[in-house]
């Protein structure tokens, strides 16, 4: 298997190279409006912005960066396929123009807009963000009533391009069977709260980058991706940063398409692309480990499994994870100064192939637990009849 990746340095508000109904997911996070680092680039797009802020009117500058980023979330709605999702990171912000502290709630006017134009919104994801910031206690500290709660939480907005998409011919069902992720991954990663990301995998970038970028943990793109995309999808990230969604698509599979407005970030995002094979394949030996401890927990708790993953052959909760298998990385090349191509390996990692026996009921297992479990003829309950 093979994915290709490409870096488009302009304007997301444009992105007519892409055509109409062309892409999978989106996977972002924009600028956010009002928040001082910036405020530049909005103004750069709008003069009125900065005349606005010039001026302390802080809901006119709010809504004009706002109709800046609409030009987008435009271009996402026919970009995207029917049965598409876009995940938008996003968090509030919180300013003190001409002494007066307010919040300005970006979550809420993206995702009123994106619904005003056709998306139908998801339940979202608030994720926990690691906060060591020292001006943690925001207003008058301790006395009542003026002090401020801290935004300690950001959002992951979640909308779909009409109905479920279809899964028709016989390819598109195998990938989607083994694009599937384990039962217990659902538990943790289909939650309305992630409080575990800053706990999880080490980041790609180190911290210093990642804080000037205001790129996100990598784990956050990895899971949205691997939730609601299948292998050789194409994802894409309209405001890309040094290129953290990329990166987790290289790690999943899945093919990438980004748009970032600022070509200085090049040099960054390629400096990580050597890296991305060794990263990947310890993220995903990590799921499988995890994987096989659960395995080993819930068989001493509960016994022996009903199913068996057909690559891997461990024990697996559902009969939907038989066919899953997480391709590991073999290598990438980069193509020209914008794109890369990332190959797969199609078997199963030697390492994490066990045997079914031990963990997993046979067929004469099955059957002899089906029979103790079917339940008698139900007598007829007379005295209930007589009610009714
Ligand atoms: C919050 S950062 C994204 C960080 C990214 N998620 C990551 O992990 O690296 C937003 C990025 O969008 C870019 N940007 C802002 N407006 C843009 C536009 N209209 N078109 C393309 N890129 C834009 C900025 O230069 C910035 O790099």
């Amino acid at each position: 298997m093979i994915t290709t990746h490409k870096i488009i340095f302009q304007d997301s508000s444009n992105m007519r190279v892409l055509s109409d109904e062309s892409i999978d997911l989106v996977v972002t996070s924009p600028p956010y409006p009002m928040i001082e680092m910036w405020d530049q680039i909005f103004a750069g797009q709008n003069e009125e912005i900065g005349r606005a802020l010039k001026n302390n009117d802080g809901p006119t500058a709010f809504e004009l960066m706002h109709q800046e980023l609409d030009k987008v979330w435009d271009e996402l709605y026919r970009v995207l396929k029917v049965g598409g999702i876009a995940c938008i990171n996003i968090g509030d912000a919180t300013r003190t123009i001409n002494s007066r502290f307010a919040l300005y709630t970006n979550h809420s006017r993206i995702h009123t807009y994106m619904q005003n134009i056709g998306f139908s919104a998801l339940p979202a994801i608030l994720w926990r963000k690691q906060t060591n910031a020292p001006n943690k206690f925001m207003g008058s500290g301790m006395m009542p009533p003026g002090a401020y709660v801290t935004l300690e939480h950001e959002y992951i907005l979640i909308l779909r391009k009409g109905n479920k998409k279809e899964f028709k011919t016989i390819d598109e069902k195998k990938q989607r069977r083994e694009s599937s992720f384990f039962w217990e991954e659902r538990n943790v990663w289909f939650s309305d709260l992630w409080m575990d990301l800053k706990g999880t995998s080490q980041n790609l970038f180190d911290t210093k980058t990642r804080g000037r970028s205001a790129a996100y943990p990598f784990e956050l793109p990895y899971r949205l991706i691997a939730m609601f995309s299948i292998k050789g999808d194409t994802i894409l990230d309209p405001f890309f940063g040094i290129g953290t969604t990329m990166y987790a698509a290289m790690a999943t599979a899945r093919n990438s398409i980004g748009y970032e407005i600022d070509p200085n970030l090049r040099e960054q995002i390629i400096s990580k692309s050597s890296g991305i094979v060794d990263f990947s394949n310890k993220r995903i030996e990590e799921r499988l480990k995890k994987h096989l401890a659960f395995a080993d927990d819930r068989f001493k708790k509960k016994g022996k499994f009903k199913h068996a993953n057909v690559h891997y052959l461990f024990p697996v909760m559902t009969r939907q994870e038989t066919d899953l298998i997480i391709n590991e990385l073999l290598d990438v090349n980069q193509m020209d100064s914008d794109s890369f191509k990332v190959s797969y390996s199609d078997n199963p990692q030697e390492k994490y192939v066990g045997s079914r026996d031990e963990y997993v009921l046979s067929d004469a297992e099955k059957k002899d637990m089906k029979k103790r479990r079917t339940p008698k003829k139900q007598k007829k309950n007379h005295a209930q009849l007589q009610l009714f």
